[in-house]
């Protein structure tokens, strides 16, 4: 069971939301980077850096509420989705690293990302998140990061739009963590950035369960790209999908 926003927001307000972060969050201009963790679609924007984009994405005062839930998994299993934080680079580096040389992983990453690169990668991510132009819940078991999800907004004329991903690491997965882990990201997305239309995605032909999850929480393919992956030197098509807000 998720445990209400108001609640969650209330426990997890200022005294939890370290004063660096505040700090590393007040510059509301980021560079885009795509997701590595999960497929998305064609993420290729320009970035939030270039004066131009300014106009797009007037500076907003930054929230500084970090959301955090409580989530109980079907097999009894609990766990907190939570925004991340400056200090979580190792933990996400262990987790992403994780899906390289897992057959058939769902994921696009196929090597492993070391410290220096999670760490400018985290302060990326971070900066958007601050200017509204990504929401990130990771997913936290026993003090691991075992998932992480996001919505990260496209700029000017696709700015009505958004990119989404999702990954889970082995040990959490067919438990309903997925499901509502999405639920909460879309609802966070909905909420911070407004005038959002719609989301899209990217999903590997062989991921079934994938296809499965995002068809039951409302999203419909509109598209098929042939021959998107290579992996081990064999071809796999893509679906994108998109859900209308
Ligand atoms: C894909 C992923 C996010 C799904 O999350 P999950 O927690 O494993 O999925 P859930 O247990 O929440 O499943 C929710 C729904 O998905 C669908 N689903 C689950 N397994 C399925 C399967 N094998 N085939 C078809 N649909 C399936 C069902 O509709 C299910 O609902 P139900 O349990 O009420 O029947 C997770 O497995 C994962 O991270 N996999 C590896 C990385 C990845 O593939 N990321 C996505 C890249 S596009």
């Amino acid at each position: 069971m998720l445990a209400s926003v108001e609640e969650n927001a209330l426990v997890d307000s200022m005294k939890s939301f370290p004063l660096s972060v505040v700090n590393e969050w007040s510059t509301a201009r980021n560079r885009s980077i795509s997701n590595r963790g999960a497929q998305v679609a064609h993420d290729w924007g320009p970035s939030p850096d270039h004066p131009r984009a300014a106009k797009a994405f007037p500076a907003r005062r930054p929230s500084r509420i970090m959301q955090r839930y409580a989530f109980t998994a079907r097999d009894g299993k609990k766990v907190v989705f939570r925004e991340p934080r400056s200090t979580d680079a190792r933990a996400l580096m262990d987790f992403i690293n994780g899906f390289v040389g897992e057959d058939r992983s769902g994921l696009l990453i196929d090597k492993k990302t070391d410290i220096k690169a999670e760490k400018r990668w985290l302060k990326q991510r971070m900066r958007e998140i601050k200017g509204r132009l990504t929401v990130m819940l990771l997913v936290e078991c026993e003090g691991r990061v075992v998932g992480n999800c996001d919505v990260k907004r496209r700029m000017w004329k696709e700015s009505h739009r958004a990119v989404f991903g999702i990954a889970l690491s082995e040990e959490v997965r067919g438990k309903g963590i997925g499901e509502a882990l999405i639920r909460k990201t879309i609802a966070l997305a909905k909420q911070r950035m407004r005038g959002l239309e719609a989301i899209d995605l990217a999903v590997i032909d062989y991921n079934r369960r994938a296809k499965g999850l995002y068809s039951k929480v409302g999203f419909v393919k509109v598209a098929r790209m042939p021959r998107a992956i290579k992996e081990d030197r064999e071809y796999f098509d893509e679906d994108w999908m998109v859900m209308r807000l």
